[in-house]
């Protein structure tokens, strides 16, 4: 069983070509977890796997709680094996550590975290942008390997940290983690009401549904989670973030 949460589209894929990989049935969009769905009742010796991006070397907003509040009928910690994979630009932190503890509040035993590169998203400060093409090309063909390797550690039931930490983890997740997370906002969202084509696609992206549209334009609501989806899908490029966004990249995965 494999859950996925995701902005652009990368971690989707990651957990599609996992769920081939290893024989699983098709992975569930976190997103449709509400209610009564977040009961799931599992064989005891299932595996559950979590899929998604890191946001500034730790969980995207939000996502900590979605995990704690599944109940899982029918797990047994001797049995079953709960692991995560996470999609990033460049290096993930300390993200397994967190993601062990929202699994622990969920009641389950967590076993292994797994990363993988996929194309950048991040271009909200100044020297961050998404990659250029060959960087994408590069990371998009690495994917699909890695997937594979991840799988069979799966399929062995292999326990630990195996994700890229990257420099300064500790730090990055420590201390810049809780501050991104404190400073997130959409007040600098704005779209460029000549260019917009009113076609909602930023409204359909939003993966937390923050966006409302009048007379076709959209208007963030306060709940964002700064994932960058609404910016990435608009065809017109007409979203901007405050002014630093103007001359970045998008990118979502096709
Ligand atoms: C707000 C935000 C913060 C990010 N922080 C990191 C990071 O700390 N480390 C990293 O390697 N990539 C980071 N990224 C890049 C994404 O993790 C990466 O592009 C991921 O594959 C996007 O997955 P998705 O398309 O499923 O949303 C960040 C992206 C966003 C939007």
């Amino acid at each position: 069983m494999i859950f996925y949460f995701s902005a652009t589209g990368n971690s989707k894929h990651v957990a599609e070509l996992l769920s081939a990989a290893i024989g699983d049935s098709r992975p569930t969009d976190m997103r449709t977890l509400s209610g009564s769905g977040r009961h799931i009742e599992i064989n005891e010796n299932e595996s559950i796997g979590f899929v998604f991006p890191v946001h500034s070397w730790g969980m995207p907003k939000t996502l900590p709680e979605v995990i704690a509040g599944i109940k899982f009928k029918g797990y047994n910690p001797e049995k079953s094996y709960c692991y995560m994979v996470c999609s990033c630009g460049d290096d993930c932190g300390l993200t397994f550590r967190q993601w062990s503890k929202a699994a622990e509040r969920a009641g389950l035993k967590a076993s292994a975290g797994y990363s993988v590169f996929m194309p950048n998203t991040y271009v909200l400060l100044p020297g961050f942008d998404t990659d250029d093409s060959s960087l994408t090309e590069k990371k998009l063909n690495a994917a699909p390997k890695r997937i594979e390797e991840i799988a069979a550690m799966i399929r062995c039931r292999a326990i630990g940290d195996h994700t890229y930490h990257g420099r300064f983890s500790r730090m990055k997740s420590g201390l810049i983690y809780p501050v991104f997370i404190k400073t997130i906002t959409d007040k600098p969202f704005h779209a460029d009401n000549d260019k917009c084509v009113k076609c909602g696609k930023c409204r359909t992206a939003c993966p937390t549904g923050n966006i409302t549209t009048e007379n076709g334009l959209p208007k963030w609501n306060g709940h964002c989670i700064n994932c960058l989806a609404c910016y990435h899908y608009c065809p017109a490029k007409c979203i901007d973030f405050g002014k630093m966004t103007r001359r970045k990249g998008q990118y979502h995965f096709k």
